[in-house]
């Protein structure tokens, strides 16, 4: 996936309050880079959900979230990463519906919906990283 620019920033998700600036640096590069209204909301919801994910199944983590252009495209990029359990049986994951928790297992598969490219590495015993682009057009 397109590598990160210099205008990024590195977050740590430890408690409630990292999610709630997860969501405010993801709209605020969406902004930056011109996404729609409609389009801002759709990565600001998408970037909740995985900060969600990393801090209640991952025992948190952290966030990195910049600007990625290519030669046509410029975009926002996502990324979470944690060292907890890891998912061990991912199609089940992201199945709508599916929670191993009290959730309403819609998490990962709407993000997954809500943008561009999506990126799932999980390995069990070793951690979970989830990244995602939303490119503007
Ligand atoms: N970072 C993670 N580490 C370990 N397991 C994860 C991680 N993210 C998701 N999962 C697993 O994938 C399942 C589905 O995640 P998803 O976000 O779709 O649903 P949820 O978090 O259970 O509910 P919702 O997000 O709708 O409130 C989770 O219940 C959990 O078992
Ligand atoms: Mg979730």
């Amino acid at each position: 996936m397109t590598e990160l620019g210099t205008e990024s920033a590195r977050l740590e998700i430890i408690g409630d309050d990292d999610v709630v600036r997860v969501r405010q640096l993801a709209r605020s590069y969406a902004q930056q880079v011109k996404l729609s209204l409609v389009d801002q909301t759709k990565l600001v919801t998408a970037t909740s959900e995985l900060a969600r994910n990393t801090l209640t199944y991952g025992g948190g983590g952290a966030a990195e979230i910049g600007i990625v252009r290519d030669d046509h495209r410029t975009g926002v990029r996502a990324s979470f990463q944690d060292s907890g359990p890891g998912i061990p049986d991912l199609d089940l994951a992201m199945t709508d519906g599916w929670t191993s928790g009290n959730g309403l297992g819609l998490g990962l598969s709407g993000a997954r919906r809500l943008v561009d490219d999506f990126e799932l590495d999980t390995e069990v015993g070793r951690g979970t990283t989830v990244t995602v682009v939303k490119w503007s057009r």
